[in-house]
């Protein structure tokens, strides 16, 4: 799909990761792996189909992941940002903590959003 191909992900949901896929009509529009570490969910790779790249499907698969962290009863989500992807995660309120140098991604901004305990409702 990206780098990995729906393949790899799968593999990573055999190995235990939690994999997230949004589907559309047959057709797999984005995908989300996730592994708990600790307190924390993270989110260790997305990706959406090049096709569909601003059609809403990452924020989709994002708001997934925190819910999830929220019913697991975490306290937020984690993550590595690629600096092409680190604006789209600070809109969704992800706050950067450092960077870091890795040898296959180069450099990489980790970030973290809390999740609030309290739920909100529309009123
Ligand atoms: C980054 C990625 C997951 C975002 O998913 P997406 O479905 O394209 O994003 P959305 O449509 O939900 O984006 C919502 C908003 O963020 C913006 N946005 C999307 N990608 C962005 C980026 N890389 N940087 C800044 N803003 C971005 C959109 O323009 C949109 O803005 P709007 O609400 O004002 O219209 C996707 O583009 C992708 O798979 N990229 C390639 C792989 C990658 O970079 N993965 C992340 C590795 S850390």
């Amino acid at each position: 799909m990206d780098r990995y191909t729906v393949k790899d992900y799968l593999n990573w949901k055999k190995k235990g990761d939690i994999v997230l896929v949004l589907e559309d009509n047959g057709v797999i529009k984005g995908i989300v792996d996730v592994v708990v570490k600790g307190d924390y969910l993270l989110l260790d790779m997305i990706a959406v189909h090049a096709l569909f790249h601003g059609h809403g499907v990452g924020s989709k698969l994002l708001k997934r992941v925190e819910e999830l962290a929220r019913n697991m009863n975490k306290r937020g989500v984690v993550l590595e940002a690629l600096d092409s992807a680190v604006d789209f995660y600070h809109r969704h309120g992800f706050i950067p903590l450092y960077k870091r140098a890795d040898k296959e991604f180069g450099v990489l901004t980790v970030m973290r959003k809390e999740i609030s305990v309290l739920e909100t409702v529309r009123s």
